[in-house]
């Protein structure tokens, strides 16, 4: 059995609607893949055909070796879904205990294993002390993590999650993704998110790709995605009151010295040579008789990649030199 995906020009329209707009991608086997985008641009149309819930219009997927509309019901064997957090469905009259057994079963896990299968995930989500409750009486996060558990009982090859950490306290999210990190290190199972939470994904995913009105905007992994959008790197470079206005303006003369802007006590650049230029105007500032506090740089984030490629950028409030 492989936990690979491969998704070629996969493509659903609801009436007018493109939701998913001949999409091609590739997720390797153990691999945590971040699936980001705005809200509907088309991520959990995707998990759904990919689970085989819904059929794409056009376009092919194979998942875990199987063909998403032509081995239906082998894909939905061997992958576990965590749906929206809206879309649980989960019994709300049963208890947890009931709930993930009755979905055991559905699944045909032999009955020796199912008590004991059913424990684990209870312990290991931190439920085990209200397995006799009803699902009516759990607060948000619980429901998430009792989900959770329900989309692992059958130990999938491929898991989908559509927003797992939604509704979890910061411990909570904290142990998931450390969960998560070691099903995809240590048993080489595959995780597909989708999330909202780029630091998060930052965090936990190997590559990533972002979907904006259906189509695939940008897939890779996040350093290199870094190093493809900003060829230049940023600095800021802080400085006590006083210093002399003049000098700082005659930075920007400095040869591979770009976009020089000045907020307040605090300069701002890029450039391509930090090796050279750095020094060099350190040296400036510190001849004049200017006092530099800090000098750092500014590191890219996922959420800087998220705001480029979705043509979201902050309004600057830096002044150029
Ligand atoms: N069953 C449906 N019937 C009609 N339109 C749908 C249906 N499901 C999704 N859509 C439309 O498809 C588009 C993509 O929706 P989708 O739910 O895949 O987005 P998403 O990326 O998961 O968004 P979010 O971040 O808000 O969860 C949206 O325009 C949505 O209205
Ligand atoms: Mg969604």
């Amino acid at each position: 059995m492989t936990g690979t995906i491969l998704v070629d020009n996969l493509t659903r329209t609801f009436g007018k609607t493109i939701a998913v707009d001949h999409i091609s991608l590739e997720v390797k086997e153990g691999e945590v893949f971040g699936f980001l985008g705005p809200n509907g641009a088309g991520k959990t149309t995707t998990v759904r055909m990919l689970c085989s819930l819904i059929r794409p219009d056009e376009g092919k997927a194979i998942v875990g070796g199987h063909d998403i509309v032509k081995e239906g019901s082998a894909v939905r064997s061997i992958v576990g879904l965590l749906p929206e957090p809206e879309l649980s469905g989960l019994y709300e009259r049963m208890t947890p205990i009931e709930n993930l057994e009755y979905f055991a079963r559905l699944y045909d896990l032999p009955e020796n294993q199912l008590k004991s299968r059913v424990k684990e995930l209870l312990d290991m989500m931190e439920l085990w002390g209200r397995r006799g409750d009803r699902v009516a009486t759990f607060s948000r996060g619980m429901r998430q993590k009792l989900s959770i558990a329900r989309a692992l009982i059958h130990d999938p090859k491929i898991l989908f999650m559509d927003e797992p950490t939604t509704g979890l306290d910061p411990a909570a999210a904290k142990s998931f993704r450390e969960f998560i990190a070691n099903l995809c290190k240590q048993l080489d199972r595959t995780v597909f998110l989708c999330t909202h939470n780029l630091p998060e994904a930052d965090m936990i995913c190997d590559r990533i790709a972002i979907i904006n009105h259906g189509r695939l905007a940008t897939i890779g992994e996040t350093s290199a995605l870094k190093k493809s959008l900003w060829t230049k790197r940023v600095f800021t470079l802080s400085l006590l009151p006083g210093f002399d206005k003049s000098v700082i303006e005659r930075l920007a003369d400095i040869g591979s010295v770009d976009n020089l802007k000045l907020r307040r006590n605090t300069l701002q650049y890029e450039t391509d040579k930090p090796d050279q230029v750095n020094p060099t105007i350190v040296q400036k500032i510190v001849q004049s008789g200017g006092k530099i506090v800090t000098l750092q740089e500014e590191r890219k984030t996922l959420e800087d990649i998220y705001m480029k490629i979705i043509g979201q950028t902050e309004e600057s409030s830096w002044m150029e030199v």
